[in-house]
């Protein structure tokens, strides 16, 4: 979470920070700040609430060519204008932005900083008034940089001004994204590429515990200790039309409707010279010699692993265990003999996953990402990688994201089925194909999604997302759309689980959505909704041709049944979609959240 740029070279740097601000603002988005440095010093600007706010407040006149930003997701400290970035030292020569959380704040407080008057309730702070305090000491302002790191536990991606040395950006990173941009005759850096990539398309990977010391015609990368590092640059494939909303009302519409494009094409990205669909040999020869894969997931793509969970152990014949990552780091269960880590993040940055990924790997076990976000975190950093080819995905609720990762880890399952002869009479291929018409059919029908929204949940104060088997992990999806965007309290349950005591909420109109996709258990799940109804619910079925009935609220075109999640989620995502909008709720920034969770 939180969003750093910085900037040094010709031009006015107020621009070009607060457009690199504006793409970070996913990262969070509760106040935000700039420091400017020019010949007359170091001004700050800091608002509460969004970038907008900041940009309003920056005057107009004000010339820089030097400067830092932040946008900020609070830890410590509620969302004003004291608690945003950037902090200043006491005398105010030290002006500094962090992304991250420093574990051992308050006891560094404690031991160096008695005698000094801190002027928010940051974590952050702790660290620009401890560099001041040891240059007061009599370090240099390099030696006090790199003596304060070395006493700081926890994550930071940190940019740093230093009034009387104005011609360096002073730069370091551990756990939290940080990345440099190059320039000609600027450098720039930023919390991750598509923040400039307006002014370049060169980027420099940095990694955990390395300083930086940043100039307008040069970077000098060092490990903490002081050994010089040299690292080419890679060029950033990204397209800026991805990253922008067009004529979209909202980033969240724009992503729900790639969905169709997105599954043909990773179709496409996953074929061999022969048109068969493939993964890379040595993921599957890492799959294969697994006696077991420990999925490890947080939210949404905790959601896809559940269903990659039974795409596997169907189709290629490997147990699967599903975990969230924020759990299984330290409470480990038993493992088995070979087993094989499938780090599943859109982001690849979330610090709760990539925690896991460390453990794991500091224990041997091989480790496999698949991730949206090439060059990321948990994607460097796992033996294997996988890409999801979604595009960016901005909105902080994940549609695109999600069904990608269906996709991908079915074409995992499948071509390791086949390699060991599992999988016969089925061409995922073919079947992909018709999923990807059945969700544009989804996607065409905003206008019915709109109507239901409005009919189910209008009143609402809470909901249930009910299904059996596949549809049941479905469920819990819609019921995290629904909550994160529209604010509607939302469980999502398996059908028959209900009546051991949950059924006890329901009431005269509480809204129930339930699937009914699976045809082993579409009776099931018919009776658990008459079991509601008969309480008072206010129940929309939306079941698949060919298990359909007259009760039914919406019928969905027709998939195998084991891609049936790709098209069952499609009307739960546009369902808390028109929910929120209804609502009047921010539907690409709701509240109290980020996209990208880089602390634990
Ligand atoms: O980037 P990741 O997939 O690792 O992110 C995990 C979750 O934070 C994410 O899926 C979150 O639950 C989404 N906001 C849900 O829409």
């Amino acid at each position: 979470m939180c969003g750093i740029v910085g900037y040094i070279g010709k031009e006015d740097a107020k621009e070009i920070l607060l457009q690199g601000l504006e793409k970070l603002e996913y990262r969070g988005y509760d106040s935000a700040g700039l420091a400017l440095c020019n010949e007359k010093g170091i001004t700050v600007i800091k608002e509460k609430g969004r970038i907008a706010d900041l940009r309003g407040a920056v005057p107009l006149d004000i010339q820089a060519t030097i400067g830092i930003g932040h946008t900020r997701w609070a830890t410590h400290g509620v969302p004003n204008k004291e608690n945003a970035h950037p902090h200043q030292s006491e005398s105010g020569r030290f002006t500094l932005v962090h992304n991250g959380v420093i574990e051992n704040y308050h006891l560094l407080q404690q031991t160096y900083l008695q005698q000094v008057q801190l002027k928010s309730e940051t974590d952050t702070e702790v660290i620009v008034q401890l560099i001041e305090k040891f240059v007061k000491d009599g370090m240099p302002t390099e030696e006090a940089f790199r003596h304060t790191l070395r006493l700081v536990h926890g994550s930071y991606a940190i940019a740093m001004l230093d009034a009387d040395e104005p011609e360096t950006i002073f730069i370091a990173k551990n756990k939290s994204p940080l990345l440099l941009g190059v320039g000609k005759g600027f450098n720039v850096v930023a919390s991750d590429a598509m923040a400039m990539r307006q002014v370049t398309d060169q980027f420099v990977e940095l990694h955990d515990q390395e300083i930086v010391f940043v100039r307008k015609n040069e970077m000098m990368i060092t490990t903490l200790d002081g050994t010089i590092i040299q690292r080419d640059p890679f060029t950033a494939e990204i397209d800026m039309s991805d990253i922008e909303k067009g004529t979209y009302p909202h980033y969240m519409m724009k992503e729900m409707d790639e969905q169709p494009g997105i599954i043909r094409k990773i179709s496409q990205q996953y074929e061999d010279e022969n048109g068969e669909l493939t993964i890379d040999t040595a993921v599957l020869k890492a799959i294969m010699n697994a006696d077991r894969l420990y999925i490890i997931a947080a939210g949404t793509s905790y959601h896809a692993g559940l269903i990659g969970k039974q795409y596997i152990e169907k189709m290629a014949g490997i147990p699967v265990e599903v975990h969230i990552s924020s759990e299984f780091g330290y409470n480990l269960p038993l493992l088995s003999e070979k087993p094989l880590f499938l780090f599943i993040t859109q982001s690849g940055e979330t610090a709760d996953s990539r925690q896991v990924l460390v453990k794991v790997k500091a224990m041997g076990y091989p480790t496999l990402t698949l991730t949206n976000v090439s060059g990321s975190t948990l994607s460097r950093e796992a033996d294997y990688t996988l890409l999801l080819h979604a595009g960016p995905e901005i909105a902080v609720a994940s549609t695109k994201a999600y069904t990608a990762q269906l996709a991908v880890l079915a074409i995992i399952a499948y071509v390791t089925g086949k390699a060991q002869g599992k999988v016969q009479h089925f061409n995922l291929k073919k079947e992909l194909a018709i999923t990807a018409n059945a969700i544009q059919t989804l996607v065409d029908a905003k206008e019915t999604f709109e109507e239901i929204a409005h009919e189910f949940l209008a009143t609402a104060r809470n909901a249930f997302f009910l299904g059996r088997n596949l549809d049941f992990y479905v469920s819990l999806e819609g019921a995290l759309k629904l909550k994160e965007i529209s604010y509607i309290q939302a469980e999502g349950f398996a059908g028959g689980e209900l009546k051991h005591g949950t059924i006890a909420l329901i009431e005269e109109g509480t809204p129930i959505f339930a699937l009914a996709t699976q045809q082993a258990v579409a009776l099931n799940i018919r009776g658990n909704v008459k079991e509601v109804v008969a309480r008072g619910a206010h129940a929309c079925i939306i079941a698949m041709e060919g298990v359909e009935e007259a009760e039914d609220r919406f019928i969905l075109p027709h998939v195998h049944e084991l891609l049936t999640p790709l098209i069952s989620v499609i009307p739960l995502q546009l369902i808390s979609y028109y929910a929120a909008l209804q609502r009047g709720c921010d539907v690409d920034k709701p509240r109290n959240l980020a996209k990208s969770v880089t602390v634990e």
